[in-house]
């Protein structure tokens, strides 16, 4: 088979000659260009991406493998997106790093990539400009970091921090102990130790068919996934051979594959959008109400936090993602083919599970449905997205009064007022925190409990938004309200004092009002003035697709 990149090298013409030269001023031997295959490493390690810190010794190890099986490796950055620290939201920046990642691709010699993502939005751009640009690919994330450890007892990073943030808050913890586990609850380079959606975007990547089995749960710093990086160099180098491309891959059946690995993982709602735009580019028609379908037949398996006991050590211990394949083959497409040649049946058929805690057999599930649910209504006509199996059971049928608040900043205001009028049936209803409101959809919609409600002990409370929020977080959340309330969407027409109803079985989310005062409402909205009239943002603002199409821009689908 000829090799992509020899049309940059086997040409007549002045720059065939050039283009050897200039390569070779890296100090590569003219033995490179005999039909060698070229290998790209789309490294996104950042020192300001903490999670992805362990990928240039990834990257290392990976070139190792592609050298092996005869191709040549050349790591190339992209854009990072360090979730901890880039403003807005890492979400305003997810299509430009696809569009990065893809166009990097597809303008260089190379004949396979190596993908090396970790942090939450780098695994799904990377996914998304791969998919596109549609050579060979191979995906190898971070890993997991080591479960944080506070003296005696096990903490989550994310889900756990949370949590003690509120003991804190409430004056239960001293500022010396927060001082303390500030320092040990992320103990290593890679994710968050969870179920969050760097682990969730993991795990989907292995039952999509991009990565080798086992990828996702590996810890970081484990010799393991050194192993398993130089064994994914190894092979993209035949992958390039074979001309295995992810459009060969990434196939309906794949996605839904994905959804039903999301849902017997309790996975991040973000896994949500990121699927539904993984399914525009390629070119698979995915409705939201398909995850729906695939949730109420998928048990929850795993018991990681949040929705669980456990941590993602404990899980890659109890056989990680292959274990839970295992335990879906009579639900999943077993003929859809993978990076490694085989099938997802072959790939998964003797996967052992080794804590029947930690992965629930089918027979006794964490929940009988998966995690995502998906919520429709007069609030939410295009759909809102909940997570049942991190909520609180005693809220799952609720009504009660809103509370509004009109921004996150006003939120961020009034959220500790000692005098907030609000109760334990009381339901926190926050605008403009979408894809264009807030802008780019950030993970505001863990609304944190007003501090009235936590000095009384109150642990949980509905709250309603057209946010995300993080893969970590947890309680009685509607997120991914649409439209969302700064396009018009019913979100935001509700005031204070509005009664609303959260039917989860009945996966319904309600404003109880007539009719004709909803349409006088809709007569005097007024949308906020848009955020960017130049650069990026105004590209995000006028091309971004509501949180139902998964904020892609529109002019990337297909
Ligand atoms: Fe990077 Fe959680 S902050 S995975």
């Amino acid at each position: 088979m000829k090799l992509r990149s020899s049309s940059w090298f086997d040409t007549p013409e002045y720059y065939g000659f050039s283009r050897k030269a200039w390569l070779r001023s890296e100090g590569l031997g003219r033995h490179i260009f005999d039909g060698k295959p070229f290998i790209g490493i789309c490294n996104s390690w950042s020192e300001l991406t903490n999670c992805n810190i362990n990928l240039k010794q990834l990257a290392e190890a990976v070139k190792r493998g592609i050298w092996a099986a005869g191709g040549v490796p050349f790591e190339f950055p992209t854009m990072s997106l360090g979730e901890m620290f880039m403003k807005p939201t890492t979400m305003l920046y997810r299509n430009l790093m696809a569009m990065d990642v893809e166009e990097s691709i597809r303008a260089n010699p190379i004949d396979g990539v190596v993908l090396l993502c970790g942090c939450d939005k780098t695994v799904p751009a990377q996914l998304m400009g791969a998919i596109s640009a549609d050579l060979p690919a191979i995906v190898v994330t971070a890993g997991p970091m080591l479960s944080g450890l506070w003296r005696d007892q096990k903490i989550g990073a994310g889900s756990d921090g949370r949590k003690l943030f509120d003991q804190y808050r409430a004056g239960r913890i001293t500022t010396e102990e927060w001082v303390e586990i500030e320092g040990c609850i992320a103990r290593s380079a890679g994710t968050c130790t969870v179920m969050g959606t760097a682990s969730t975007m993991a795990a989907i990547t292995e039952a999509i068919g991009l990565a080798l089995p086992g990828n996702a749960a590996i810890p970081a710093p484990d010799s393991r996934r050194l192993e398993l990086a130089e064994r994914s160099g190894f092979r993209i180098v035949e992958m390039a051979r074979e001309d295995l491309r992810p459009s060969k891959i990434v196939t309906r059946e794949a996605i839904e594959n994905a959804v039903t690995l999301d849902m017997a993982i309790g996975g991040s709602t973000n896994a949500v959008v990121h699927l539904l735009a993984i399914a525009g580019r390629a070119r698979v028609p995915f409705h939201l109400d398909e995850f729906e379908t695939i949730s109420e037949k998928t048990p929850c398996l795993v018991n990681v936090k949040p929705s669980g006991e456990y941590l993602m050590e404990d899980f890659f211990a109890a056989g990680g993602v292959p274990a839970v394949m295992r335990r879906l083959l009579p639900l999943l497409n077993r003929d859809c083919l993978t990076v490694t040649g085989r099938t997802i049946g072959a790939n998964f058929a003797d996967a052992e599970c080794w804590n029947d805690a930690v992965i629930r057999p089918v027979e006794n599930p964490l929940s009988r449905q998966g995690g995502t649910v998906i919520l429709r209504g007069n609030l939410a006509p295009k759909g809102a997205v909940f997570k049942q199996t991190a909520a609180s059971p005693h809220l799952m049928r609720h009504t009660g009064k809103a509370y509004v608040f009109e921004t996150y900043k006003q939120m961020l205001a009034e959220i500790d007022r000692p005098d907030l009028p609000v109760d334990e049936t009381t339901i926190l209803v926050m605008k403009n925190s979408g894809p264009k409101g807030a802008p780019g959809f950030p993970e505001w919609g863990f609304i944190p409990l007003p501090r009235v409600l936590v000095e009384r002990g109150i642990k949980d409370a509905v709250r309603i938004s057209d946010a995300r929020m993080s893969g970590t977080s947890f309680g009685t959340v509607v997120l991914h309200v649409a439209p969302e309330s700064a396009v018009g969407g019913p979100l935001a027409l509700v005031r204070t004092g509005d009664e609303i109803t959260l039917d989860v079985p009945a996966r319904s989310l309600n404003v109880h009002l007539p009719a004709d005062e909803m349409e006088r409402r809709q007569a005097e909205f007024q949308p906020p003035p848009p955020h960017y009239t130049r650069g990026f943002g105004k590209l995000f603002l006028d091309h971004v697709t509501q949180a139902d199409q998964g904020c892609d821009f529109d002019f990337l689908a297909g």
